[in-house]
């Protein structure tokens, strides 16, 4: 059992009114907020340990050289993978799969190849493999729904033929489907093909372990799950970084540089072109800190209690239909109301101090597949609260009824 109360505490941002009223953060999904602790990481680095990594001799050098690495164990630690050199410091999720994408993909795939994938994916773990695809002749397949919004995994023995690459989310950011993923890496590599994951809605939520579940790459953010923005992270098995040639090139990942030719660093650095976000590094080992204190069994169990409520509670309200599956699923639900525009609900929660988001969640083809342009969205973290839940579903109904006397 969370102490709620306590963990609110932590979070600054949490303690204030917005439009007059206490603020119900309902947007961890598209962000998350971040406590104290790290935000107080991130000044502490600042003001003791800062300096460029990997280059001085100085000393404020080696600390922050220290910091920065001390940052890529712990978090290579959180996601279970026990060579830290397989996790690569990026901008976030889709700089990640932009990496495996173009450092593998590019260099790997032959026409007639496929990529398979799913048809819940966020733009960022589509559109990159589309160049891909263009680029190499390769073609993407899409495993299907079935009307729940789970994935449709009755005819995957013959998708995954001919596949060198499936790439899929662990949690849908609209439907909140958790995918069976450790199933799927099984069936992918019996056909020789390697596993992609996007965890950006998965990792902050849901304990796990990259070892046990024998995925070969896993894309997350640190803004979500309590970090800054700007900072995530690509793990790869260390056997394939390895054999990869990098993404990006400039200092830092090359071994000898010659007038006409260069050779490459060894991971993780080979994948880290330029000045890394150092300071972001730390902020998202305070992150996790953060996380593995509160104990993440107890956030998840936490989450499965208001996601449970709030599909209750909404569901009592006549007209608004609920997407995805009910259990098991992410911390998030996605709803329409009556035929109101997304955007007018989030504005009217808006007026009341509740933040949701609302819009396509850079997912068209599945908007398309749910027959609607846009949907709103309630996603919980460690801090919601049921009572914030019991907020969102009377201003809900308010916002019916306001829209209904105003069309009469
Ligand atoms: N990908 C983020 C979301 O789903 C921004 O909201």
């Amino acid at each position: 059992m969370l102490d709620v109360a306590r963990i609110r505490r932590d979070f600054p941002i949490l303690q204030q009114e917005v439009n007059g009223h206490p603020v119900a953060y309902l947007d961890s999904g598209a962000s998350a907020q971040s406590p104290r602790q790290v935000l107080e990481a991130v000044r502490r680095y600042y003001e003791t340990s800062h300096a460029n990594v990997h280059r001085g001799v100085h000393t404020l050098g080696e600390r922050a050289t220290e910091a920065y690495e001390g940052a890529r164990a712990r978090v290579a630690g959180f996601i279970g993978a026990g060579d830290a050199r397989g996790l690569i410091f990026t901008r976030g999720t889709t700089e990640a799969l932009n990496l495996v994408a173009y450092a593998y993909g590019l260099r790997r795939l032959k026409p007639g190849d496929a990529v398979v994938t799913t048809i819940m994916e966020h733009h960022s773990n589509l559109v990159p493999w589309q160049q891909i695809a263009r680029l190499t002749g390769a073609r993407l397949r899409f495993i299907p729904l079935r009307p729940d919004g789970t994935l449709d995994l009755s005819d995957l023995d013959r998708l995954l033929q001919g596949a060198r690459v499936v790439t899929l989310t662990l949690a849908s950011n609209v439907l909140g489907t958790i995918n069976p993923v450790a199933e799927i890496a099984r069936q992918a590599h019996a056909q020789g093909a390697i596993v992609v994951v996007d965890g950006a809605q998965g990792v902050p939520h849901l304990k796990l372990d990259v070892g046990e579940w024998d995925i070969d790459f896993l894309a997350f953010s640190g803004h979500k799950l309590l970090g800054p923005t700007g900072i995530g992270a690509l793990w790869g098995k260390p056997e394939l970084l390895e054999g990869m040639d990098p993404f990006q090139f400039g200092g830092s990942m090359i071994g000898r540089v010659g007038l006409h030719d260069s050779t490459w660093a060894e991971i993780p650095a080979r994948f880290e072109a330029g000045t890394p976000n150092i300071a972001g590094a730390v902020g998202l080992a305070a992150a996790v800190d953060y996380l593995e204190s509160v104990g993440m069994e107890a956030i998840r169990s936490h989450e499965e209690e208001l996601v449970d409520y709030a599909w209750r509670r909404l569901g009592e309200i006549p007209g608004l239909s609920l997407h995805g599956p009910r259990r098991p699923r992410a911390s998030l639900i996605s709803f329409g109301l009556d035929d109101l525009h997304p955007h007018d609900v989030a504005t009217a929660l808006d007026s009341q101090g509740i933040a949701v988001r609302a819009g396509h969640h850079c997912a068209q083809p599945l908007m398309e597949w749910l027959g609607c342009p846009a949907t709103s969205r309630a996603s919980f973290y460690l801090y919601n609260t049921l009572d914030e839940v019991d907020r969102l579903a009377r201003a809900l109904i308010e916002t019916k009824e306001f829209f209904r006397d105003a069309a009469i």
